[in-house]
């Protein structure tokens, strides 16, 4: 193992993308606090610490982000995964589901100041606030379908963090898949204007990867990423 002696808070370490970025993490020699709601159900490994907390603890999320020195955040409202067909048929979004990233921001905010962390790099979605001129739907388009509650909470609480004076990165990929990582992921500023194609299918191992590539990445601070899978 490496003399990599930095840590970094994980939130969402239980789901699918968070559990890559740990991974990844680990594999560099990174020390990994992961914060959790359900810490039974984050597997134990070798340099990976696990808290239980709720992402509006603002005491037990600061507790546990002492001797860190970044922040990750993996975070996504449960069931709300949906066909590409569901989203253009424009199936309605079921209720009553936590707008997560607005619920965990000022928390996240909070701890990292608290324990003088810089940097915060957030997991969002391709069409989130003006990444939508990255993609080729228009926001009349999506906001008749069931991703308007979800872009809606990571606009609302990515605001705050581009407002918070911190090291901010936000990566918006487009559909997330399960498939590989593949050799050359597309990713650049979305402030570039540049459109990806389609839906802009993304591994969620690229998109772990990134994530944690952008930690280290002084050019990605104060930047919304967009990014694809590499094209077939
Ligand atoms: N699906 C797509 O095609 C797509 C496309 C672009 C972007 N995205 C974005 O990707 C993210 C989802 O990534 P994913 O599919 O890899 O994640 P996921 O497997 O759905 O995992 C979601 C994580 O968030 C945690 N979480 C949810 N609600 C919580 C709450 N109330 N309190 C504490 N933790 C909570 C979950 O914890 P538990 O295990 O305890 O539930 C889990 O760790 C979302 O931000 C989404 O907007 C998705």
């Amino acid at each position: 193992m490496s003399e990599n002696t930095r840590t970094t808070l994980v939130l969402g370490a239980t789901g699918r993308t968070g559990s890559l970025a740990v991974a990844d993490l680990l594999a560099e020699g990174r020390g990994v606090v992961a914060y959790a709601r359900r810490p039974e159900a984050v597997e134990p490994a070798d340099g990976l610490t696990v808290v239980g907390g709720q992402l509006d603890d603002v005491a037990a999320m600061t507790a546990a982000a002492a001797g860190c020195d970044s922040i990750l955040v993996a975070l996504g409202m449960r069931g709300m995964d949906f066909s590409a067909s569901e989203v253009m048929a424009g199936k309605p979004a079921p209720e009553g589901r936590t707008p997560v990233i607005m619920m965990a921001m000022p928390s996240i905010i909070a701890a990292a100041k608290a324990n003088g962390i810089r940097r915060v790099v957030v997991l969002s979605a391709l069409g989130v606030g003006a990444t939508i001129d990255n993609s080729v739907f228009t926001a009349e388009q999506m906001a008749g379908t069931p991703l308007a509650p979800v872009y809606c909470d990571h606009e609302n609480g990515e605001s705050l963090l581009r407002a918070s004076g911190l090291d901010w990165t936000t990566v918006h990929p487009g559909f997330l898949t399960d498939g590989p990582a593949t050799a050359r992921p597309v990713v650049f500023d979305a402030a570039s204007g540049r459109k990806l194609t389609g839906f802009a299918a993304t591994s969620r191992a690229d998109l772990a990867a990134v994530l944690v590539r952008s930690l280290d990445d002084p050019d990605a601070v104060c930047k919304q990423l967009v990014m694809m899978s590499e094209a077939e």
